[in-house]
């Protein structure tokens, strides 16, 4: 779960270098490292901790104009300068950055100890470095050496090769975790991620499984598993780097809060994806068959963490427009579940960075066994949104901070937008449609509106911080909340949090209340206020502190509750995508109010892409 680069061309590659680590440090900060072409050497120069410690320990001058690096997540081995990639063979003839997991490295080490190879780290990836020395033999060249390498690799991979006995020459292969290639003027990049690319080149080349990309400043060529060559297409990537950047902000996480009204009007297409006459939806991307969509009798929907939550709350706007029935499952579990696929079923993959290795091993779980997956994903052209049959981008935006925010109103917001095509092709009248188009349409600037509690938000932050444990709780179509709002609080603000439903209150979590134990709430008007007030009351009787959401005018709120926040009024299918926004906003200021690192949380990585 690691980011990795390599640059090739005119430039001196460390800062070229320095930059992509910067846009892939999302994927790992344990540690980070370089390995360069200086005079007949390559050199290393790697350290443990944020990118700034290796930024203090490069030399001033490095001139060289060939370069990998890498940022770690760490899997195999403790985080340690030694541990940290480049890893270098023993005779300083290969250098190798490596993203992923190889499962049988210590068959491979124990063979390569026995052939006189001397380790130097506890990584996997390491065996990398001496096999393709290994396989350098004098009969086979750098490509046939990295092929030799591979062929013995269980596992995943996404590496890059530098070597010493040529100036010009990166080879990058890809086995479960990206790799792209970045095509510029007499200049090549490799990495992760396009974002690392950023002011160099527009253009890339995506890597599949079983693919080697051997590049050089002037050309490049891809070949396949059996080391022939293939002619794969250049794509235009469309990367803004401003909204890669915290501009204003202290944090990526609060801009990423702040960006939500627009985030949701792209996931809108900013109107264009509603059909206002119509009182519905309209999805090119999925690409199905108006049959297609009546031949849907039940929805499977796969994810983790806050896209998990983002398909419950899904699930619940489908079920209530277009009366079809949705399961949420968490994908690691799905996967190992020997799932049954049937015909009749869509399969819905949300990921916002289409690069999490457990939905990736659900889709193809569900593919192998004959279904169709359409994919909900913000990063264009990642794994998922390539592996998906079809499927709705939700253009959030880069989302860099670890937690997860306006990629979750995102989800939700094209969630709805699906919610209503199915509805309106089934039972639900014009009327309705035209209602929620309206109610989806004055979405962002009630998101603005509720972004505007922030100065209380933080007042409250200062309140609870140092509470040692938060329950969250709502019922219905807010449940999910409770359970995203103690996610986020958890993630960032390392304060224990748990979500539950205001109604299992009584059947356990109860035992938990005291006056150090506070209580979130999420209430809102409707049908259930009333069992709302009750639970809060249950709460309040046991001397819980409690802070309520709310959209009612109900005064009785007032008394029961420490706290009380009201946000806007929306349409209840909706409003999910509303309040969540407060709990995004506490988390983020209890956080700031403990000095954590918010956009980077400990032991945690944007993207998870191991299993
Ligand atoms: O990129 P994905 O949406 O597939 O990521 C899934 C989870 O890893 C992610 O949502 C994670 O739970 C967040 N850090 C939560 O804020």
């Amino acid at each position: 779960m690691c980011g990795i680069v390599g640059y090739c061309g005119p430039r001196k590659a460390m800062p070229v270098l320095i930059q992509g680590l910067r846009q892939l440090e999302y994927r790992g900060y344990d540690s980070s490292g370089v390995a360069f072409l200086q005079g007949d050497s390559i050199n290393v120069v790697k350290k443990q901790g944020k990118l700034v410690n290796l930024e203090n320990a490069l030399p001033s001058r490095a001139a060289s104009t060939i370069g990998i690096a890498h940022t770690r997540w760490a899997t195999h081995g403790g985080v340690s300068d030694e541990n940290a990639h480049p890893h270098l063979s023993g005779n300083g003839k290969v250098a190798v950055v490596h993203n992923g997991i190889i499962d049988n490295f210590v068959d491979l080490r124990r063979e390569l100890q026995d052939k006189g190879y001397e380790f130097k780290s506890e990584t996997d990836s390491e065996v990398l470095a001496h096999l393709i020395d290994y396989y350098l033999d004098g009969t086979r060249g750098p490509e046939e050496a990295v092929s030799a390498a591979l062929d013995r690799i269980e596992g995943t991979y996404g590496i890059i090769v530098l070597f010493k006995d040529d100036s010009e020459l990166l080879i990058g292969a890809r086995n479960g975790s990206p790799l792209i290639v970045g095509v510029g003027e007499k200049e090549m990049i490799l990495a992760s991620d396009a974002t690392a690319f950023i002011g160099l080149s527009r253009q890339a080349i995506f890597l599949d499984d079983g693919e080697m990309a051997v590049i050089s400043p002037r050309e490049y060529r891809t070949v396949n598993r059996h080391q022939q060559e293939i002619q794969k297409p250049v794509e235009e990537v469309d990367i803004e780097a401003a909204e890669a950047m915290k501009g204003e902000y202290e944090h990526f996480l609060i801009k990423e809060i702040m960006e939500q009204p627009d985030a949701v009007s792209r996931a809108m297409g900013e109107g264009g994806r509603l059909l206002k006459d119509f009182g519905t939806a309209k999805l090119g991307g999925l690409n199905l068959e108006k049959r297609d969509f009546f031949d849907i009798n039940r929805i499977h929907i796969l994810a983790m963490g806050t896209g998990y939550y983002a398909g419950m709350v899904g699930a619940g706007m489908i079920e209530n427009l277009a009366r079809i029935p949705v399961q949420v499952f968490d994908a690691s579990e799905y996967r190992v579940s020997n799932p049954i696929v049937q015909r009749d079923t869509l399969y819905l993959a949300i990921s916002q960075s289409g690069e999490t290795a457990d939905t990736i091993m659900a889709v193809k779980e569900v593919q192998n066994k004959g279904g169709r997956v359409l994919g909900i994903v913000n990063v264009v052209g990642s794994t998922l949104a390539r592996l998906t049959e079809g499927g709705v981008y939700t253009h959030a935006g880069p989302e860099k901070s670890v937690a997860s925010t306006k990629a979750f109103t995102s989800q939700s917001t094209v969630l709805a937008l699906m919610a209503l095509l199915l509805g309106r092709m089934r039972d639900v009248p014009v009327r309705r449609g035209k209602e929620l188009v309206d109610a989806l349409l004055e979405l962002p600037n009630k998101i603005h509106r509720t972004l505007g509690l922030r100065d209380r938000i933080r007042e409250l932050a200062k309140k609870y911080k140092d509470y040692q444990s938060i329950l969250y709780m709502a019922r219905g179509n807010q449940y999910a909340i409770a359970l995203e709002g103690a996610l986020k609080l958890k993630e960032i603000s390392y304060i224990h949090a748990e979500g539950f439903s205001s109604g299992g209150l009584k059947h356990g979590p109860l035992a938990l209340i005291s006056e150090d134990m506070p209580s979130v709430f999420i209430a809102m008007d409707g049908e259930t206020l009333e069992k709302d007030i009750n639970n809060i009351q249950e709460v309040r009787a046991r001397k819980g502190p409690t802070l309520v959401v709310t959209d009612s005018d109900d005064p009785r709120l007032e008394d029961v509750s420490d706290d009380l926040l009201r946000i806007p009024k929306t349409d209840e299918v909706l409003s999910p995508i509303l309040t969540v926004v407060p709990m995004q906003l506490f988390a983020y200021y209890v956080a700031l109010e403990l000095g954590r690192e918010i956009d980077q949380p400990r032991n945690l990585a944007k993207s998870v892409t191991v299993e």
